[in-house]
């Protein structure tokens, strides 16, 4: 049982404000690439009506050099608080970049700082940047002068632990004119692995004004107000602990501002969002959809008997029709099942991701 201390709770019941934009949670919804899409963003945007969420990164590049916008960066008028995160080194491209999120809706466009991927980084973008601060820096006022919206940066704490550069690096950014800050407190050389250093982000919120938001193994209520007693952040990101899971965010935001738990998805529940799911994919992007739901569908499919066969099957599905039928056949048999483990743990999801990667 989680308890919310006086001091967080009263912090977390004010507004968050990003520049020139106010919004009433202080739980994001991280980018995440391949998953946020439109599709996915209105699933959690039903559980979380007050938070952030983001697009998946869109390249600057790919902007600058094809006419037609990038179907990455559509959004929908109702998913306001929403923000377009951009990716390229630069600093012409992004501002670019920047105008035509504008153009689409955005209400903050967030400057990728912290990708670790090589086809990324050896072209200069993403963590990259962490060892170019002063093209950093650069990019910021850039883009800060192309628009009117606020604009934030997310980064990482560091290249690797020989080089920890996140003090002096979002310092930088805030004096470049960020209006927020995001800290996935891992180094680019540990990927995804090994533990987020939640007392780096603590350390930037000591020295900055802005809003700094912490990420980082956030995959429960639990996690979240554990690492916001901690790091003292002005938000928190959810990020993986989303996957196959869109209730986390609106489950954290309502335990910040309650110090109550929204009742668990019964696995019946999650399975019936995961047909909604299933169908918004091939509704919004045909056999693309069908094709890239398979890693959804599988994470959904957790925490009851008979799982593990039902993922197995699950990630070759070949149309929407086949994928329907897995999923109505899954729900029949928890029905009738009485072995059925009602509730999904979200840190059963974080293992079986973990397992994945
Ligand atoms: C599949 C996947 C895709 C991601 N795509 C993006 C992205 O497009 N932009 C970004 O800033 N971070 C991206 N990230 C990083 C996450 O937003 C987040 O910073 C990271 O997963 C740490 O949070 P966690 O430990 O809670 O998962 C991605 C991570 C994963 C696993």
């Amino acid at each position: 049982m989680t308890f919310v201390s006086t001091k967080l709770s009263q912090k977390f019941s004010t507004p968050l404000i990003i520049g020139n934009i106010t919004l009433k949670s202080r739980v994001l919804q991280s980018p995440l690439s391949g998953v946020t899409d439109l599709v996915f963003r209105r699933l959690v945007r039903r559980y979380a009506p007050d938070s952030m969420l983001y697009t998946e990164m869109v390249s600057a590049a790919d902007l600058h050099y094809r006419s037609a916008l990038s179907k990455l960066m559509e959004i929908d008028r109702l998913e306001t608080p929403i923000s377009i995160q951009l990716f390229d080194c630069r600093p012409d491209f992004l501002a670019e970049a920047a105008q035509k999120a504008v153009f689409e809706g955005a209400d903050t466009v967030d400057i990728n700082m912290g990708c670790p991927v090589n086809k990324i980084t050896k072209k200069g973008g993403g963590s990259s940047l962490l060892r170019q601060p002063e093209l950093a820096a650069l990019i910021v006022r850039s883009v800060v002068e192309a628009v009117d919206i606020p604009v934030t940066v997310k980064t990482r704490i560091g290249w690797d632990d020989h080089e920890i550069t996140i003090l002096d690096f979002a310092k930088r950014m805030e004096d470049a004119g960020a209006k927020m800050i995001t800290v996935h407190a891992r180094t680019r050389s540990q990927g995804y692995t090994g533990n987020a250093k939640w007392d780096w982000i603590r350390k930037v919120k000591e020295v900055l004004t802005i809003p700094v938001i912490a990420n980082g193994d956030i995959f429960s209520v639990e996690n979240a107000i554990a690492c916001l007693e901690q790091t003292g952040a002005d938000g928190v990101m959810c990020s993986r602990g989303t996957l196959g899971y869109p209730f986390l965010v609106g489950q954290v935001d309502h335990f910040l501002k309650t110090g109550e738990y929204l009742p668990k998805p019964t696995a019946i529940e999650c399975l019936q969002v995961a047909k909604e799911h299933l169908q918004g994919l091939w509704d919004y992007k045909g056999i693309r959809g069908i094709r890239q739901s398979r890693k959804h569908m599988t994470w959904y499919a957790k925490g009851f008997v008979g799982a593990a066969a039902l993922r197995d099957r699950l990630c070759r599905i070949e149309s929407v029709q086949d994928g329907m039928d897995c999923l109505d056949r899954a729900i029949e048999h928890i029905e009738s099942n009485k072995d059925v483990f009602a509730v999904i743990n979200p840190e059963d999801m974080a293992e079986m991701i973990a397992m994945k990667q």
